[in-house]
């Protein structure tokens, strides 16, 4: 059968990666999260301690350490998603700290890093049967994607949800803090050099705020079978 490739960019926490996984369940596709991908990365320099006082990570360091740092997925059957490993060690908890979204946008506004993780995005997605979620799948990673989704929601919507995520795990943090944290992201993610995010033109935009998971899968299920990309069984 045929298969397509689907980009789902948007805002932080915008629930791209939970669509973007319902999606790939739902059609066999291969899901693959590149913002973990550049979480992996901030964690390294995290761990290697590449952040001065000021918090500003050294970019030559970063750079330099690039062959080393081995960033893949591995497949989780209790859970049924894939998760990230950084060479080889899982750290797919760890990456979704505040620690790392405090730094991950300053590590993923460097060229060379950008330059390593979306070669590795189109490698593994260069078979297509693959749903990937980011900031520049549409516009960068892979342009001629058949079905481009570009997510936002409303910034209190998001942070509450991102809570409710992080307390789930034991981890507390106060709803303004991330906030905070969403907001600068965004703003960094917007305003870098290095293929920022911005919407494709062809994207169809999908504001969350209101929606279920369940009316924004069924939303795009619709979308995939009135755009006639691919036969839905069932
Ligand atoms: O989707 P996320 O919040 O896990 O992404 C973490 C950071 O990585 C985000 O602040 C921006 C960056 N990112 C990126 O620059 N390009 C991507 N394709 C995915 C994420």
């Amino acid at each position: 059968m045929q298969k397509i490739t689907i980009a789902v960019d948007g805002y932080s926490s915008c629930g791209k990666s939970t669509l973007a996984k319902a999606l790939a369940q739902k059609l066999g596709y291969n899901y693959i999260d590149t913002g973990a991908m550049y979480r992996a990365v901030a964690l390294f320099a995290l761990n290697n301690n590449y952040f001065d006082a000021k918090g500003k990570p050294n970019i030559d360091s970063v750079i330099n350490s690039l062959p080393n740092i081995n960033v893949s997925f591995t497949f989780n059957a209790a859970n049924k998603t894939s998760e990230t490993c950084l060479n080889g060690i899982n750290v797919e908890r760890e990456i979704r700290s505040m620690r790392v979204s405090d730094k991950v946008s300053l590590i993923s506004s460097i060229k060379e890093v950008r330059e390593k993780m979306v070669a590795l995005q189109r490698e593994m997605g260069k078979n297509k049967g693959v749903v990937l979620d980011g900031r520049d799948i549409g516009t960068n990673v892979f342009p001629d994607a058949e079905l481009k989704l570009f997510m936002t929601a409303d910034t209190l919507v998001r942070a509450q949800r991102r809570f409710d995520e992080l307390s789930s795990k034991g981890q507390y943090h106060s709803i303004e803090e991330i906030k905070l944290n969403l907001q600068k992201r965004d703003y960094d993610d917007t305003h870098r050099k290095e293929n920022p995010l911005t919407r494709a033109k062809n994207a169809v935009v999908i504001d969350n705020s209101d929606l279920s998971r369940e009316q924004q899968l069924e939303f795009v299920l619709k979308l995939i079978n009135d755009l006639h990309l691919i036969t839905l069984t069932e």
